[in-house]
Protein backbone atom coordinates (compact mmCIF):
# COMPACT_ATOMS: atom_id res chain seq x y z
CA UNK A 1 0.00 0.00 0.00
CA UNK A 2 1.46 3.23 -1.16
CA UNK A 3 0.62 5.33 1.72
CA UNK A 4 2.65 2.86 4.25
CA UNK A 5 5.79 4.19 2.63
CA UNK A 6 4.89 7.57 3.00
CA UNK A 7 7.95 8.86 5.14
CA UNK A 8 6.62 12.90 4.85
CA UNK A 9 4.95 13.90 8.02
CA UNK A 10 1.29 14.31 8.04
CA UNK A 11 -0.87 16.51 9.70
CA UNK A 12 -4.23 15.27 11.60
CA UNK A 13 -6.48 16.59 13.31
CA UNK A 14 -8.77 14.79 15.61
CA UNK A 15 -11.55 14.12 17.46
CA UNK A 16 -11.11 11.30 20.12
CA UNK A 17 -12.68 8.30 18.00
CA UNK A 18 -12.70 9.09 14.47
CA UNK A 19 -9.04 8.27 13.94
CA UNK A 20 -9.74 4.38 14.71
CA UNK A 21 -11.97 4.35 11.58
CA UNK A 22 -9.55 6.25 9.49
CA UNK A 23 -6.06 4.05 11.03
CA UNK A 24 -7.61 1.21 11.48
CA UNK A 25 -8.30 -1.83 9.27
CA UNK A 26 -9.09 -1.54 6.14
CA UNK A 27 -9.87 2.53 6.42
CA UNK A 28 -7.49 2.79 3.37
CA UNK A 29 -9.45 5.16 1.73
CA UNK A 30 -9.25 7.25 4.96
CA UNK A 31 -5.47 6.96 4.77
CA UNK A 32 -4.77 7.50 1.50
CA UNK A 33 -6.62 11.27 2.11
CA UNK A 34 -4.22 11.40 5.50
CA UNK A 35 -1.67 10.85 3.32
CA UNK A 36 -2.25 13.59 0.57
CA UNK A 37 -2.92 15.71 3.01
CA UNK A 38 -6.75 16.63 2.29
CA UNK A 39 -7.92 15.61 5.94
CA UNK A 40 -8.49 17.75 8.44
CA UNK A 41 -11.28 16.31 9.93
CA UNK A 42 -12.11 15.79 13.55
CA UNK A 43 -11.43 12.67 15.49
CA UNK A 44 -14.40 11.29 17.44
CA UNK A 45 -12.91 9.13 20.24
CA UNK A 46 -9.28 8.06 20.97
CA UNK A 47 -9.49 5.62 23.54
CA UNK A 48 -5.92 6.47 25.47
CA UNK A 49 -4.43 3.36 25.41
CA UNK A 50 -5.35 2.53 22.20
CA UNK A 51 -4.23 5.81 21.23
CA UNK A 52 -0.92 4.81 23.07
CA UNK A 53 -0.98 1.06 20.83
CA UNK A 54 -2.05 2.59 17.50
CA UNK A 55 0.00 5.94 17.57
CA UNK A 56 3.66 5.22 18.67
CA UNK A 57 6.19 7.87 19.27
CA UNK A 58 9.21 7.24 16.94
CA UNK A 59 12.14 9.28 18.75
CA UNK A 60 11.73 12.53 17.10
CA UNK A 61 14.79 15.18 17.13
CA UNK A 62 13.63 17.72 19.51
CA UNK A 63 12.05 15.81 21.42
CA UNK A 64 11.25 16.76 25.19
CA UNK A 65 9.97 15.13 28.15
CA UNK A 66 8.43 16.56 31.00
CA UNK A 67 9.85 15.12 33.79
CA UNK A 68 6.85 15.64 36.03
CA UNK A 69 4.83 13.77 34.40
CA UNK A 70 3.69 10.20 34.53
CA UNK A 71 5.53 7.37 32.35
CA UNK A 72 2.41 8.16 29.38
CA UNK A 73 2.89 11.89 29.55
CA UNK A 74 6.42 11.25 29.43
CA UNK A 75 6.10 9.56 26.13
CA UNK A 76 4.58 12.23 24.43
CA UNK A 77 6.50 15.46 22.78
CA UNK A 78 5.22 18.57 23.77
CA UNK A 79 3.59 21.03 20.74
CA UNK A 80 6.34 22.86 19.84
CA UNK A 81 4.95 25.57 18.50
CA UNK A 82 3.57 26.62 21.93
CA UNK A 83 6.80 26.00 23.40
CA UNK A 84 4.51 23.83 25.68
CA UNK A 85 4.84 20.52 27.67
CA UNK A 86 2.07 18.34 27.32
CA UNK A 87 1.18 16.56 30.53
CA UNK A 88 -0.98 13.19 30.85
CA UNK A 89 -4.16 14.90 32.37
CA UNK A 90 -4.16 17.22 29.39
CA UNK A 91 -4.67 13.94 26.63
CA UNK A 92 -7.70 12.29 28.24
CA UNK A 93 -10.53 10.54 26.60
CA UNK A 94 -12.79 12.68 24.62
CA UNK A 95 -10.58 15.52 23.58
CA UNK A 96 -9.29 16.83 20.24
CA UNK A 97 -6.10 16.72 19.54
CA UNK A 98 -3.65 17.87 16.50
CA UNK A 99 -0.94 14.99 15.87
CA UNK A 100 1.75 15.20 13.42
CA UNK A 101 3.56 12.28 12.33
CA UNK A 102 4.36 9.40 9.78
CA UNK A 103 1.98 6.82 9.12
CA UNK A 104 3.99 3.45 9.32
CA UNK A 105 3.28 0.06 8.77
CA UNK A 106 1.39 -1.52 12.11
CA UNK A 107 3.21 -4.77 13.47
CA UNK A 108 -0.30 -5.02 15.51
CA UNK A 109 -3.50 -7.27 13.53
CA UNK A 110 -6.27 -5.62 13.68
CA UNK A 111 -4.95 -2.28 12.11
CA UNK A 112 -3.04 -1.75 8.96
CA UNK A 113 -0.90 1.27 9.74
CA UNK A 114 0.15 3.59 12.65
CA UNK A 115 0.88 7.29 12.94
CA UNK A 116 3.94 8.22 14.78
CA UNK A 117 3.72 11.09 16.37
CA UNK A 118 5.92 13.49 16.36
CA UNK A 119 3.58 16.43 17.75
CA UNK A 120 0.60 15.93 20.20
CA UNK A 121 -1.24 19.13 20.32
CA UNK A 122 -4.23 19.09 23.00
CA UNK A 123 -6.68 21.32 20.95
CA UNK A 124 -9.87 21.11 22.81
CA UNK A 125 -9.60 19.28 26.08
CA UNK A 126 -12.45 17.12 27.51
CA UNK A 127 -13.22 17.29 31.43
CA UNK A 128 -13.96 13.30 31.67
CA UNK A 129 -15.69 14.10 34.90
CA UNK A 130 -18.55 15.48 33.28
CA UNK A 131 -18.36 13.76 30.20
CA UNK A 132 -21.00 11.56 29.92
CA UNK A 133 -19.13 8.99 27.69
CA UNK A 134 -16.52 7.03 29.72
CA UNK A 135 -13.80 5.44 28.72
CA UNK A 136 -13.77 1.25 27.81
CA UNK A 137 -17.70 1.35 28.91
CA UNK A 138 -19.96 -0.09 26.71
CA UNK A 139 -23.38 2.28 26.63
CA UNK A 140 -26.51 1.11 25.50
CA UNK A 141 -27.75 2.71 23.33
CA UNK A 142 -30.88 3.68 25.53
CA UNK A 143 -28.62 5.55 27.65
CA UNK A 144 -26.66 7.61 25.13
CA UNK A 145 -30.37 8.60 23.83
CA UNK A 146 -30.65 11.49 26.62
CA UNK A 147 -27.18 12.71 25.48
CA UNK A 148 -27.72 13.74 21.75
CA UNK A 149 -25.01 16.41 21.90
CA UNK A 150 -22.69 13.55 22.63
CA UNK A 151 -23.65 10.17 21.42
CA UNK A 152 -22.16 10.40 17.93
CA UNK A 153 -18.63 10.29 19.58
CA UNK A 154 -19.10 6.74 20.11
CA UNK A 155 -18.79 3.99 18.11
CA UNK A 156 -22.25 2.77 17.74
CA UNK A 157 -23.74 5.98 16.62
CA UNK A 158 -20.42 7.12 14.64
CA UNK A 159 -20.60 3.70 12.88
CA UNK A 160 -24.44 4.67 12.23
CA UNK A 161 -23.81 8.21 10.90
CA UNK A 162 -21.29 6.61 8.62
CA UNK A 163 -23.77 3.94 7.40
CA UNK A 164 -26.67 6.21 7.09
CA UNK A 165 -24.45 8.43 5.03
CA UNK A 166 -23.52 5.52 2.90
CA UNK A 167 -26.91 4.58 2.68
CA UNK A 168 -28.00 7.92 1.28
CA UNK A 169 -25.37 8.01 -1.15
CA UNK A 170 -26.32 4.77 -2.46
CA UNK A 171 -29.93 5.55 -2.54
CA UNK A 172 -29.34 8.49 -4.98
CA UNK A 173 -26.88 6.28 -7.31
CA UNK A 174 -29.50 3.89 -7.27
CA UNK A 175 -31.99 6.46 -8.98
CA UNK A 176 -28.84 7.76 -10.80
CA UNK A 177 -28.19 4.46 -12.24
CA UNK A 178 -31.78 3.83 -13.15
CA UNK A 179 -32.63 6.70 -15.69
CA UNK A 180 -34.74 8.81 -12.79
CA UNK A 181 -35.06 12.32 -12.05
CA UNK A 182 -34.52 13.85 -8.45
CA UNK A 183 -36.84 16.34 -7.13
CA UNK A 184 -36.82 18.57 -4.50
CA UNK A 185 -40.10 18.47 -3.25
CA UNK A 186 -41.52 21.30 -1.28
CA UNK A 187 -41.14 20.64 2.75
CA UNK A 188 -44.18 23.08 3.26
CA UNK A 189 -47.21 22.71 1.71
CA UNK A 190 -50.98 23.51 1.04
CA UNK A 191 -52.30 19.25 1.01
CA UNK A 192 -52.40 16.56 3.09
CA UNK A 193 -51.54 14.11 1.18
CA UNK A 194 -52.20 11.08 3.13
CA UNK A 195 -55.63 12.58 4.67
CA UNK A 196 -54.79 11.35 7.80
CA UNK A 197 -54.83 14.91 9.53
CA UNK A 198 -51.37 14.26 10.80
CA UNK A 199 -50.11 17.41 10.14
CA UNK A 200 -48.19 20.54 11.70
CA UNK A 201 -49.17 23.67 10.54
CA UNK A 202 -46.88 26.49 9.95
CA UNK A 203 -47.17 30.25 10.60
CA UNK A 204 -45.02 32.66 11.48
CA UNK A 205 -44.33 32.73 15.50
CA UNK A 206 -44.69 36.45 15.83
CA UNK A 207 -46.50 38.60 13.10
CA UNK A 208 -49.50 40.67 14.01
CA UNK A 209 -52.26 40.63 12.02
CA UNK A 210 -54.72 43.69 10.97
CA UNK A 211 -58.18 43.45 11.62
CA UNK A 212 -59.92 42.25 8.33
CA UNK A 213 -56.06 40.75 7.37
CA UNK A 214 -55.73 37.07 5.80
CA UNK A 215 -55.20 35.12 8.85
CA UNK A 216 -52.80 32.96 6.98
CA UNK A 217 -49.10 33.70 6.21
CA UNK A 218 -49.78 31.97 3.05
CA UNK A 219 -53.34 33.26 2.95
CA UNK A 220 -54.34 29.23 3.14
CA UNK A 221 -53.51 26.86 5.48
CA UNK A 222 -50.17 25.35 4.97
CA UNK A 223 -47.99 22.46 6.42
CA UNK A 224 -45.09 20.59 7.30
CA UNK A 225 -44.84 17.72 3.91
CA UNK A 226 -46.72 14.30 5.06
CA UNK A 227 -45.14 13.13 1.63
CA UNK A 228 -43.83 14.12 -1.82
CA UNK A 229 -46.06 12.40 -3.43
CA UNK A 230 -48.10 14.43 -4.99
CA UNK A 231 -45.59 16.93 -6.25
CA UNK A 232 -43.50 14.06 -7.68
CA UNK A 233 -47.27 13.12 -9.50
CA UNK A 234 -46.67 16.54 -11.10
CA UNK A 235 -43.44 15.77 -12.28
CA UNK A 236 -43.73 12.78 -13.44
CA UNK A 237 -46.19 14.03 -15.79
CA UNK A 238 -43.22 15.31 -17.92
CA UNK A 239 -40.38 13.46 -16.87
CA UNK A 240 -40.97 9.60 -16.54
CA UNK A 241 -39.15 8.44 -13.55
CA UNK A 242 -38.68 10.86 -10.69
CA UNK A 243 -37.82 10.37 -6.61
CA UNK A 244 -37.51 12.74 -4.02
CA UNK A 245 -35.78 12.29 -0.99
CA UNK A 246 -36.51 14.12 2.24
CA UNK A 247 -37.22 15.41 5.59
CA UNK A 248 -41.15 14.74 5.86
CA UNK A 249 -43.62 15.35 9.02
CA UNK A 250 -46.01 13.70 10.86
CA UNK A 251 -47.72 14.62 13.85
CA UNK A 252 -48.68 11.13 14.76
CA UNK A 253 -48.77 11.19 18.40
CA UNK A 254 -47.03 8.29 19.14
CA UNK A 255 -43.66 7.40 20.84
CA UNK A 256 -43.56 3.95 19.46
CA UNK A 257 -40.25 2.76 18.15
CA UNK A 258 -41.41 2.46 14.37
CA UNK A 259 -42.95 6.31 14.54
CA UNK A 260 -41.20 9.71 14.13
CA UNK A 261 -42.66 13.11 14.13
CA UNK A 262 -39.56 14.29 11.53
CA UNK A 263 -38.29 11.10 9.48
CA UNK A 264 -36.81 10.80 5.92
CA UNK A 265 -38.89 9.38 2.88
CA UNK A 266 -37.29 8.07 -0.26
CA UNK A 267 -40.57 8.46 -2.61
CA UNK A 268 -40.31 7.38 -6.16
CA UNK A 269 -43.10 7.94 -9.20
CA UNK A 270 -43.29 5.96 -12.48
CA UNK A 271 -45.30 7.20 -15.22
CA UNK A 272 -46.46 4.40 -17.59
CA UNK A 273 -46.55 2.15 -14.91
CA UNK A 274 -49.45 0.06 -15.59
CA UNK A 275 -49.15 -2.78 -12.77
CA UNK A 276 -48.68 -3.27 -9.02
CA UNK A 277 -46.33 -5.93 -10.83
CA UNK A 278 -43.87 -2.50 -11.61
CA UNK A 279 -43.78 -0.99 -8.22
CA UNK A 280 -43.27 -3.72 -6.18
CA UNK A 281 -39.67 -4.64 -8.54
CA UNK A 282 -38.72 -1.15 -7.95
CA UNK A 283 -39.18 -1.54 -3.82
CA UNK A 284 -37.56 -4.38 -3.68
CA UNK A 285 -34.59 -3.68 -6.26
CA UNK A 286 -34.28 -0.25 -4.40
CA UNK A 287 -33.89 -2.74 -1.08
CA UNK A 288 -31.56 -5.05 -2.49
CA UNK A 289 -29.47 -2.70 -4.62
CA UNK A 290 -28.61 -0.31 -1.99
CA UNK A 291 -28.14 -2.63 0.84
CA UNK A 292 -25.78 -4.52 -1.03
CA UNK A 293 -24.09 -1.27 -1.39
CA UNK A 294 -24.23 -0.12 1.69
CA UNK A 295 -22.74 -3.31 3.03
CA UNK A 296 -20.16 -3.54 1.25
CA UNK A 297 -18.60 0.10 1.94
CA UNK A 298 -19.01 -0.01 5.46
CA UNK A 299 -18.47 -3.52 6.54
CA UNK A 300 -16.41 -2.67 9.78
CA UNK A 301 -19.33 -0.37 10.82
CA UNK A 302 -22.04 -3.02 9.71
CA UNK A 303 -20.41 -5.35 11.66
CA UNK A 304 -20.52 -3.59 14.89
CA UNK A 305 -24.57 -3.74 14.81
CA UNK A 306 -24.69 -6.75 13.34
CA UNK A 307 -21.81 -8.66 16.03
CA UNK A 308 -22.70 -6.48 19.03
CA UNK A 309 -26.20 -5.03 18.69
CA UNK A 310 -28.14 -7.49 17.12
CA UNK A 311 -26.35 -10.82 17.37
CA UNK A 312 -27.74 -13.11 14.10
CA UNK A 313 -29.00 -9.90 12.04
CA UNK A 314 -26.00 -10.45 9.65
CA UNK A 315 -28.01 -14.10 8.50
CA UNK A 316 -31.26 -12.73 8.71
CA UNK A 317 -30.64 -9.59 6.36
CA UNK A 318 -28.50 -12.18 3.62
CA UNK A 319 -31.55 -14.38 3.73
CA UNK A 320 -33.89 -11.21 2.39
CA UNK A 321 -31.01 -10.71 -0.19
CA UNK A 322 -31.04 -13.68 -1.44
CA UNK A 323 -34.55 -14.41 -1.57
CA UNK A 324 -37.23 -13.48 -3.98
CA UNK A 325 -39.94 -11.13 -2.11
CA UNK A 326 -42.94 -12.74 -1.33
CA UNK A 327 -46.33 -11.84 -2.48
CA UNK A 328 -50.18 -11.97 -1.06
CA UNK A 329 -53.41 -9.78 -1.19
CA UNK A 330 -54.57 -8.34 1.74
CA UNK A 331 -57.62 -10.80 1.53
CA UNK A 332 -55.06 -13.79 1.97
CA UNK A 333 -53.20 -11.71 4.97
CA UNK A 334 -56.63 -11.75 6.94
CA UNK A 335 -57.42 -15.35 6.26
CA UNK A 336 -53.70 -16.30 7.27
CA UNK A 337 -54.26 -14.23 10.80
CA UNK A 338 -57.41 -15.62 11.26
CA UNK A 339 -56.57 -19.05 10.89
CA UNK A 340 -52.92 -18.13 13.19
CA UNK A 341 -52.97 -20.00 16.16
CA UNK A 342 -52.37 -16.68 18.25
CA UNK A 343 -54.30 -14.80 20.50
CA UNK A 344 -53.92 -11.13 18.51
CA UNK A 345 -55.13 -7.77 20.64
CA UNK A 346 -56.44 -6.53 17.41
CA UNK A 347 -58.87 -9.29 16.26
CA UNK A 348 -57.91 -9.42 11.97
CA UNK A 349 -61.02 -8.49 10.20
CA UNK A 350 -61.53 -7.80 6.34
CA UNK A 351 -61.91 -3.97 6.30
CA UNK A 352 -59.67 -3.11 9.40
CA UNK A 353 -55.87 -1.86 9.26
CA UNK A 354 -53.20 -4.29 9.50
CA UNK A 355 -51.81 -4.06 13.30
CA UNK A 356 -47.82 -4.08 13.64
CA UNK A 357 -48.74 -7.40 15.51
CA UNK A 358 -50.38 -8.88 12.37
CA UNK A 359 -47.26 -7.41 10.00
CA UNK A 360 -45.03 -9.55 12.58
CA UNK A 361 -47.00 -13.04 12.04
CA UNK A 362 -47.34 -11.99 8.60
CA UNK A 363 -43.51 -11.81 7.63
CA UNK A 364 -42.73 -14.74 10.18
CA UNK A 365 -45.47 -17.02 8.39
CA UNK A 366 -43.20 -16.41 5.15
CA UNK A 367 -39.72 -17.60 7.07
CA UNK A 368 -38.99 -14.07 7.48
CA UNK A 369 -38.75 -13.07 3.97
CA UNK A 370 -40.37 -9.41 3.15
CA UNK A 371 -43.43 -10.08 2.12
CA UNK A 372 -45.53 -7.22 -0.20
CA UNK A 373 -49.34 -7.40 0.56
CA UNK A 374 -51.38 -5.72 -1.75
CA UNK A 375 -55.18 -4.88 -2.69
CA UNK A 376 -56.19 -3.71 0.24
CA UNK A 377 -60.11 -2.09 1.20
CA UNK A 378 -60.98 1.42 -0.56
CA UNK A 379 -62.20 2.97 2.62
CA UNK A 380 -58.64 2.18 3.86
CA UNK A 381 -56.35 4.05 1.82
CA UNK A 382 -56.49 7.62 0.77
CA UNK A 383 -57.84 9.55 -2.45
CA UNK A 384 -55.64 8.86 -4.97
CA UNK A 385 -55.32 5.24 -4.74
CA UNK A 386 -56.50 3.27 -8.06
CA UNK A 387 -59.86 1.92 -7.67
CA UNK A 388 -59.82 -2.02 -8.63
CA UNK A 389 -63.19 -2.04 -9.61
CA UNK A 390 -63.43 -5.50 -7.91
CA UNK A 391 -66.87 -4.49 -6.27
CA UNK A 392 -68.54 -1.14 -5.48
CA UNK A 393 -65.60 0.56 -4.30
CA UNK A 394 -64.18 -2.64 -2.62
CA UNK A 395 -60.60 -2.73 -3.18
CA UNK A 396 -57.62 -0.18 -4.33
CA UNK A 397 -54.16 -1.18 -6.30
CA UNK A 398 -52.20 -0.13 -3.03
CA UNK A 399 -49.06 -2.41 -1.95
CA UNK A 400 -47.25 -2.33 1.36
CA UNK A 401 -43.33 -4.24 2.14
CA UNK A 402 -43.45 -5.99 5.11
CA UNK A 403 -39.81 -6.68 6.46
CA UNK A 404 -38.69 -8.72 9.39
CA UNK A 405 -38.57 -6.79 12.47
CA UNK A 406 -39.71 -3.58 11.37
CA UNK A 407 -43.58 -4.07 9.80
CA UNK A 408 -44.40 -1.80 7.04
CA UNK A 409 -40.80 -0.38 5.47
CA UNK A 410 -42.75 0.47 2.09
CA UNK A 411 -46.37 1.91 1.31
CA UNK A 412 -46.92 2.67 -2.43
CA UNK A 413 -50.02 2.48 -5.08
CA UNK A 414 -50.89 2.53 -8.58
CA UNK A 415 -52.60 6.43 -8.59
CA UNK A 416 -56.40 7.01 -9.97
CA UNK A 417 -55.27 8.36 -13.25
CA UNK A 418 -59.32 8.19 -14.45
CA UNK A 419 -60.56 11.83 -13.94
CA UNK A 420 -64.18 10.75 -13.85
CA UNK A 421 -63.44 8.34 -10.74
CA UNK A 422 -60.97 10.81 -9.21
CA UNK A 423 -63.65 13.54 -9.17
CA UNK A 424 -66.23 11.72 -7.95
CA UNK A 425 -63.97 10.32 -4.42
CA UNK A 426 -62.66 13.96 -4.04
CA UNK A 427 -66.55 15.13 -4.01
CA UNK A 428 -67.37 12.71 -2.09
CA UNK A 429 -64.71 13.68 0.67
CA UNK A 430 -65.80 17.48 -0.12
CA UNK A 431 -62.06 18.20 -1.47
CA UNK A 432 -63.11 18.71 -5.30
CA UNK A 433 -61.83 22.11 -5.13
CA UNK A 434 -58.72 21.92 -2.92
CA UNK A 435 -57.50 19.13 -5.47
CA UNK A 436 -58.45 21.05 -8.72
CA UNK A 437 -54.93 20.91 -9.92
CA UNK A 438 -54.73 17.04 -8.85
CA UNK A 439 -57.69 16.71 -11.16
CA UNK A 440 -56.10 18.29 -13.91
CA UNK A 441 -52.99 16.36 -14.20
CA UNK A 442 -55.74 13.68 -15.46
CA UNK A 443 -57.06 15.57 -18.22
CA UNK A 444 -53.57 17.30 -19.32
CA UNK A 445 -51.40 14.42 -20.97
CA UNK A 446 -52.16 11.79 -17.84
CA UNK A 447 -50.53 8.14 -17.82
CA UNK A 448 -51.19 6.01 -15.91
CA UNK A 449 -48.50 5.53 -12.82
CA UNK A 450 -47.39 4.82 -9.34
CA UNK A 451 -45.22 4.51 -6.87
CA UNK A 452 -43.81 4.25 -3.35
CA UNK A 453 -42.51 5.29 -0.41
CA UNK A 454 -39.62 3.81 1.69
CA UNK A 455 -39.02 5.47 5.02
CA UNK A 456 -35.47 5.91 5.64
CA UNK A 457 -34.94 5.40 9.63
CA UNK A 458 -37.20 2.10 9.11
CA UNK A 459 -34.71 0.96 6.23
CA UNK A 460 -31.78 1.24 8.62
CA UNK A 461 -33.41 -0.64 11.82
CA UNK A 462 -34.03 -3.08 9.28
CA UNK A 463 -30.92 -3.71 7.52
CA UNK A 464 -28.93 -2.97 11.17
CA UNK A 465 -31.49 -4.82 13.60
CA UNK A 466 -31.76 -1.61 15.64
CA UNK A 467 -34.66 -2.11 17.71
CA UNK A 468 -35.62 2.01 18.22
CA UNK A 469 -35.69 4.03 15.24
CA UNK A 470 -34.42 6.96 17.60
CA UNK A 471 -31.01 5.15 17.78
CA UNK A 472 -30.86 5.25 13.71
CA UNK A 473 -31.24 9.27 13.14
CA UNK A 474 -29.19 11.76 15.24
CA UNK A 475 -31.83 14.07 16.54
CA UNK A 476 -34.97 12.12 17.04
CA UNK A 477 -37.98 13.99 16.98
CA UNK A 478 -41.30 12.59 18.27
CA UNK A 479 -44.13 13.33 20.51
CA UNK A 480 -43.18 15.75 24.09
CA UNK A 481 -40.07 15.67 22.80
CA UNK A 482 -37.48 18.07 20.77
CA UNK A 483 -34.26 17.51 22.25
CA UNK A 484 -31.74 20.37 20.89
O1 LIG B 1 -47.17 4.48 3.80
P1 LIG B 1 -46.92 5.95 3.75
O2 LIG B 1 -47.80 6.82 4.56
O3 LIG B 1 -46.98 6.32 2.20
C1 LIG B 1 -46.95 7.57 1.72
O4 LIG B 1 -46.74 8.58 2.33
C2 LIG B 1 -47.08 7.60 0.21
N1 LIG B 1 -47.56 8.92 -0.16
C3 LIG B 1 -45.75 7.30 -0.39
C4 LIG B 1 -45.78 7.31 -1.91
O5 LIG B 1 -46.47 6.49 -2.47
N2 LIG B 1 -45.03 8.19 -2.52
O6 LIG B 1 -45.42 6.23 4.17
C5 LIG B 1 -44.34 5.61 3.49
C6 LIG B 1 -43.36 5.04 4.48
C7 LIG B 1 -43.97 4.01 5.43
O7 LIG B 1 -44.08 2.76 4.82
C8 LIG B 1 -42.96 4.03 6.57
O8 LIG B 1 -41.81 3.26 6.28
C9 LIG B 1 -42.54 5.49 6.60
O9 LIG B 1 -42.87 6.06 5.35
N3 LIG B 1 -43.23 6.20 7.67
C10 LIG B 1 -42.67 6.57 8.83
N4 LIG B 1 -41.43 6.40 9.31
C11 LIG B 1 -41.16 6.90 10.54
N5 LIG B 1 -42.05 7.56 11.31
C12 LIG B 1 -43.32 7.75 10.87
N6 LIG B 1 -44.17 8.44 11.62
C13 LIG B 1 -43.67 7.24 9.58
N7 LIG B 1 -44.80 7.26 8.84
C14 LIG B 1 -44.51 6.63 7.69
MG1 LIG C 1 -48.43 3.24 4.88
Amino acid sequence: MRLLHALQPIGLRVHWGELEAKLGRGAEEGCKRLEEGVERGCLGRVARTWFFAAVPLLPAPGMRQDPNCSEFGKRWKSDSQQGRTLKSSELTFGSSVEVQGKLIQSPHKRQNVELAAENICVVGPCDVQAFPLKYKTHHPLDYLRQFPHVRCKTNSLGALLRLRSEATAAIHSFFKDNGYLHVHTPIITSNDCEGAGEIFQVEPANEEREPGENPHFFDVPAFLTVSGQLHLEVIAGAFSKVYTFGPTFRADNSQSRRHLAEFYMVEAELAFAESLQDIMQAMEDLFKKVTDAVLSSCPRDAELFHKHVAPGQEAKVERMLKNQFITMSYTEAIEILKRAHQEFIYKPEWGRDLQSEHERYLVQHCGEIPVFVFNYPYDLKPFYMRDNEDGAQHTVAAVDLLVPGVGELCGGSLREDRPDFLQSRLQRLGLEDTYQWYIDLRRFGSTPHGGFGMGFERYLRCILGVENIKDVIPFPRFSHSCIL
